[in-house]
């Protein structure tokens, strides 16, 4: 392949990791089936792991992160993915040992590729992410668990994060009123943007709810973003026959807890893995977040940012300080 693109260029030496914007050919992608023009990614946390060195996430350097990207079919060799075809990438390994969307242009098997929902633009794809679809992914073990609003309050963890933030903007679509858990004082953001009906600060949740093997059942269902003393004591939390998910440890990957929250009330700890979903499942859930989970505010919740932004923006998400989503515009 001729030509070059520029991508968020991480090398590791003896200094350790080092971070540039550059001019890449094309001839250095993978020889996969698809070649896909990238228009719009966006920030994870997962990509700030990676673009700091984490090992857990990526262990061939040099490398260009991003688990997500959105953008027009450059050329296929699969009969079923045409050239000019809007598609979108999340998860398996792009951005993770394979390069992703903090370039201009990644090369991926064929069956990572997702058609664009025809009410969906590519900057509402990457509004979404891996973050957004996370979020279906946990509001949909809720919802195929029959439970509905009637059922009572939903509580969030992470509540200002990507997949926190996303959660409770589409249960707030369905008509669920939900519990935003956080660590930060600004509850604006939550109340009028995402759709919180009640926040509650990180602390105050873990006083109510973690001091005894079993709380007040308070909640119809929990998500939880965070892992740790959190998981722990949503478990706690949610009434018979409710349902907890389990996708992220930003705060411990331990969990402690009794067997009580599982005999006594028949509670399920159902765990998310968006990376390896299925494409039936995949297909379900993007078209899902097209239409009727779509939040009303989406275009608020999300900043747009270019390459030059991406450091600083990455360092904001490792520290917990990100509010929303960010996009980055290619
Ligand atoms: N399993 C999967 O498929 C999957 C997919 C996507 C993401 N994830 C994981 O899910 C987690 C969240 O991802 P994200 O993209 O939403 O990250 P994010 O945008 O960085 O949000 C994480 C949020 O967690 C809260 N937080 C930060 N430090 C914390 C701590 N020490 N204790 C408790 N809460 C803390 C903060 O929100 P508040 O200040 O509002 O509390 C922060 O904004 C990560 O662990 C990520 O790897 C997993």
């Amino acid at each position: 392949m001729s030509g070059t693109f520029r991508g968020f260029y991480i090398n590791q030496n003896e200094g350790g990791i080092e971070q540039e914007i550059k001019s890449v050919s094309l001839s250095e992608l993978a020889p996969h089936e698809v070649l896909i023009r990238v228009h719009f990614s966006s920030l994870n946390y997962k990509d700030a792991l990676s673009a700091n060195g984490n090992k857990g996430v990526t262990r061939k350097f040099p490398h260009i992160p991003g688990i997500d990207a959105a953008g027009v079919v450059e050329r296929s060799s699969n009969a079923q993915i045409t050239a000019g075809s809007l598609v979108l990438v999340t998860g398996y390994d792009l951005g993770m040992n394979t390069w992703g969307g903090f370039g201009e242009y990644i090369s991926v098997p064929a069956s990572w590729v997702i058609p664009l929902p025809a009410e969906l633009s590519l900057l509402e794809a990457m509004s979404f992410g891996t973050a957004g679809f996370t979020a279906g992914m946990s509001v949909d073990k809720i919802v195929e668990a029959g439970i509905n609003p009637s059922d009572g309050p939903i509580v969030v963890s992470g509540a200002t994060g990507g997949v926190g933030s996303m959660s409770i903007a589409i249960l707030s679509q369905l008509g669920f009123d939900v519990c935003a858990v956080t660590g930060k004082p600004d509850q604006a953001f939550l109340h009028n943007i995402v759709g919180a009906k009640s926040v509650m600060q990180r602390e105050a949740f873990f006083e109510k709810y973690n001091s005894k093997p079993l709380s007040s059942a308070d909640f119809a269902a929990g998500i939880d973003t965070v892992g740790g003393e959190m998981l722990s004591s949503m478990l706690k939390s949610v009434k018979h026959q409710g349902v907890v998910t389990s996708c992220g440890h930003v705060s411990s990957p331990e969990l402690h807890t009794s067997v009580f929250p599982f005999i006594l009330r028949g509670v399920t700890l159902a765990g998310i893995d968006s990376a390896e979903a299925k494409h039936a499942l995949r297909v379900k859930i993007w078209n899902n977040l097209a239409t009727i989970w779509k939040p009303k505010y989406l275009g608020e919740m999300v900043q747009e940012i270019d390459l030059n932004h991406l450091a600083d923006k990455l360092d904001e998400l490792l520290q917990g300080k990100a509010k929303g989503r960010y996009v980055l515009r290619h």
